[in-house]
């Protein structure tokens, strides 16, 4: 992982950087702020900026997410990154409805406007005009700003290079399954590379509800990357080579640059639970963890289902729920399981998908936990929500053999113990454990010195900041 003790000694030997007009050159980021988006894209940038002493680094999020991002220990070695807030697009007094999307709605439909104002603070109060604009790869806006200011535009694509595929191609497929009939498992075999891919898998928007805010600003996002100067991507380049090049070939130049978790600055979730120590005291690949991560949590009939899959399976766990467990699962549950199971609110799940005594991940398969997986070398079991999980979830399912599925995405009981018994105990679950120590070891050799994620950081590196 890479830590504080290793950014300090980085830190220490950095070369920095000698362009002619370093003290001119003033990049601004824009983050999206909202589920996990801004911490990678701050810690893409607090590795660059500790690159470049002397460069000026605005980035520009709202106040709310400013609070909470910049607190970790890092900042006092990085001082040339400063903070900008930008308006949240809520209008004046503003009374939530209730649905959880209406304030990312009015951000997404406000954020033109909102940046292009925080962008003229940043450049009057600094001095300096904008020479790049590293922003997350949603802010297709960005493509027309850049080319205004004769900056250069490096978006960040979050998740996983299939996702950014179906966004790319988001014409192409509409053209050839939309409509309102399209049936949940038709095939939508005729993405390079993806050919057991099934409408079901979409993200939201490509294909159905195609005029929200949100669908609209994916669609305008693939039509645009294309004019971006070079688009940074957290993965590895052997995650799927047939993909990536197809994906990559539309845009000017596609970087590999992660897994991120040993690629940038990462911030230190403590272990005060113990997980670790507990972990030490089981056999190797044994225990199951199980994390749905920050944003969704299971309804109560699927917590209820996998509660009773453990009891009846026996095999011992790490939870992390947020929430009363008392509340939240079945009456006594958290007594019967005292000794088998630990449940706690918050886990260093890195640091325990990489210890020998864990055997399986049950997750959302989010594209953070899908590669701290991978990194861990740890099989999966998939409950998708939205976004990029379901097309997660098809690709360690059908293409990489590294995981299953629930019946139907739901957490049953008898689908449940299915999984957790064909993963900690039969053949197939072998195989799928082997499959993952393949990809582990590809997204190591890749963050190695000469490794391409490496190499890659680097060539980012050298445009960010020239
Ligand atoms: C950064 O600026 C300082 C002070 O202006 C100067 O001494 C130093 O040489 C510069 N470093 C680089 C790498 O340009
Ligand atoms: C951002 O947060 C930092 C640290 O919490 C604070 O010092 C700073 O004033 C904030 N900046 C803005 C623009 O809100
Ligand atoms: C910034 O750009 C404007 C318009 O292109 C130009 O007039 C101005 O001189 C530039 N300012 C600096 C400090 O380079
Ligand atoms: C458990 O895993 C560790 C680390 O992979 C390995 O060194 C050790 O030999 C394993 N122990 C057994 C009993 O297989
Ligand atoms: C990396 O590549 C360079 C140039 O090919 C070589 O000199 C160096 O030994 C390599 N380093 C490692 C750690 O493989």
């Amino acid at each position: 992982m890479y830590t504080l003790a290793r950014f300090k000694n980085w830190v220490s030997t950095r070369r920095g950087v000698h362009a002619p007009n370093v003290d001119k050159l003033h990049v601004a980021v824009l983050a999206f702020p909202f589920g996990t988006h801004a911490a990678p894209l701050l810690s893409l940038v607090r590795r660059i900026a500790g690159e470049a002493p002397n460069i000026t680094f605005s980035f520009l999020s709202t106040r709310k997410l400013n609070a909470t991002l910049f607190s970790g220990p890092y900042d006092e070695f990085i001082p040339n990154i400063k903070h900008y807030s930008v308006h949240d697009g809520l209008p004046e007094g503003y009374v939530p409805s209730g649905n959880p999307q209406e304030p990312v709605f009015m951000f997404i439909n406000a954020m033109p406007e909102m940046y292009k104002r925080a962008m003229d603070e940043a450049v009057a109060d600094t001095g300096k005009n904008i020479t790049c604009l590293v922003t997350d790869a949603f802010y297709w806006f960005a493509a027309d700003l850049a080319q205004k200011m004769h900056a250069k535009w490096v978006p960040l694509w979050t998740a996983g290079p299939h996702s950014l595929l179906t966004h790319v191609y988001t014409d192409l497929i509409r053209e050839r399954i939309g409509g309102t009939n399209v049936r949940d498992a038709q095939k939508v075999d005729f993405l390079p590379g993806f050919p057991e891919l099934k409408a079901c898998d979409l993200p939201e928007g490509v294909i159905d509800d195609t005029d929200g805010p949100f669908a609209t600003m994916l669609h305008k996002m693939g039509l645009e990357l294309p004019r971006a100067t070079a688009i940074a991507i957290n993965s590895f380049e052997t995650v799927h080579t047939r993909i990536e090049n197809e994906v990559g070939s539309n845009f000017k130049l596609l970087l590999n640059v992660g897994p991120f978790i040993l690629t940038t600055p990462q911030n230190l979730i403590s272990d005060e639970h113990g997980c670790l120590e507990w972990l030490n005291k089981h056999e190797n690949a044994s225990v199951v963890y199980i994390s749905f991560g920050s944003s969704v949590t299971p309804p109560p009939h699927e917590l209820a289902a996998l509660a009773e899959s453990l009891e009846e399976c026996g095999f011992p766990f790490i939870w992390a729920l947020r929430g009363d467990p008392k509340e939240k699962l079945p009456e006594g549950f958290t007594e019967r399981t005292r000794t088998q199971g630990k449940i706690v609110a918050w886990a260093p799940q890195m640091e325990i998908l990489k210890h020998s005594a864990i055997g399986v991940c049950l997750t959302h398969s989010g594209w953070n936990s899908v590669l701290d997986c991978i990194v861990g070398g740890v099989p999966i079991i998939s409950r998708p929500f939205f976004g990029d999980q379901r097309l997660n979830s098809r690709m360690l399912e059908s293409i990489w053999d590294i995981g299953v599925g629930v019946d139907h995405g739901v957490l049953t009981k008898e689908s449940t113990v299915n999984a957790l018994k064909l993963i900690m105990s039969s053949e197939k679950g072998m195989v799928m454990r082997q499959n993952v120590a393949k990809l582990q070891e590809s997204a190591l050799q890749a963050v190695e010195q000469n490794g391409s994620s490496a190499k890659n950081f680097l060539t980012l590196i050298q445009i960010v900041t020239s």
